[in-house]
């Protein structure tokens, strides 16, 4: 089995990566390779070898970046993934679509669903979501899988998100603030990986929520169990996310539970415990 994987250079491909490359040829191009905005390159990349699958993962993922910069964000999130779906379908390879628990509105007072309909906050969840759009108006549905997941951590040293950021702040300090009113579902990455591997040897299709399970975390939440997990003594001041003000809209609910996992035989482990 031959998959070609973008992103492979990005936080979750530092994890997914080697989880696939164990089992399956992978070929990982850097964005020199193939830049996903540049279709021509695209098709030239998939057309040079018979890939089975096809993971996307590349994307830009600065929410606020995106926030002011909403033409690169669409240019690479959604039609990047267009020119992605369209070799695929022409070169025959399976796609797997890596999408986010952000293309929500976040106003439902519970974890959301593959049976929810979206509506993005910000331009960044706007964009992945017009990339599965592409995906599905290009692609049947037993050729492509879409993916979404919650908050990442993971991938080691290119852990730039809440998890990496306040364990190396809780080493030196000795009191930080974390949001405790946006609620999201924390995913790691190696979890993820091993989801998408069951999926190809399943040969799954369709869409799919995969964070792991429990309850709904704040960024306020992770920064306790991080904290008692390791031993640190910091002290954790819980604050509204008006503290801190971003460009890009942050949902207030941004957890995900799947209803469809279990019908595959798929169990994911409970944030705390991969933590
Ligand atoms: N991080 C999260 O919490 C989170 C949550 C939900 C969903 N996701 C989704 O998960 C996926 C991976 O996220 P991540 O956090 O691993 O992202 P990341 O660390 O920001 O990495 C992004 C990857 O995309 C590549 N890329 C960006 N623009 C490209 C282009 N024009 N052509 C080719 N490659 C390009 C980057 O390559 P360079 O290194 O060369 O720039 C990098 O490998 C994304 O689809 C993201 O939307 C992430």
């Amino acid at each position: 089995m031959k998959i070609l994987i973008t992103g492979g250079s990005g936080m979750l491909g530092s994890d997914v990566v080697p989880i696939l490359s164990e089992k399956f040829d992978v070929v990982v191009p850097d964005t020199n390779e193939m830049d996903i905005t540049n279709r021509e390159q695209v098709f030239d990349v998939l057309g040079s070898q018979k890939f089975d699958y096809v993971l996307h993962m590349a994307a830009l993922t600065d929410l606020d970046w995106c926030e002011d910069h909403p033409k690169d964000a669409k240019s690479v999130n959604a039609d990047g993934t267009k020119s992605i779906a369209l070799a695929c379908r022409e070169f025959g390879a399976k796609m797997i679509y890596i999408s986010t628990s952000g293309i929500f509105s976040g106003k439902l007072g519970r974890p959301y669903t593959e049976d929810d309909v979206p509506k993005a906050a910000n331009v960044y969840g706007q964009s992945k979501y017009e990339g599965e759009l592409a995906v599905r108006e290009t692609l049947p549905l037993e050729r492509s899988l879409i993916l979404r997941v919650g908050w990442l951590f993971g991938g080691g040293e290119h852990d730039k998100k809440f998890v990496g950021k306040i364990f190396q702040k809780m080493r030196i300090l000795p009191k930080v603030q974390a949001v405790s009113n946006i609620l999201g579902s924390p995913n790691y990455s190696v979890d993820i990986g091993n989801v998408i591997r069951g999926m190809i040897e399943k040969d799954a299709s369709g869409l799919f929520h995969i964070a792991n399970t429990g309850e709904p975390a704040s960024r306020y939440d992770l920064a306790v169990a991080i904290r008692d997990f390791a031993g640190f003594d910091t002290e954790i001041e819980p604050v509204p996310s008006s503290k801190f003000p971003t460009r890009a809209i942050r949902p207030p609910m941004e957890a995900i539970a799947s209803v469809f996992l279990d019908k595959y035989g798929f169990e994911i482990r409970h944030w705390r415990d991969a933590l």
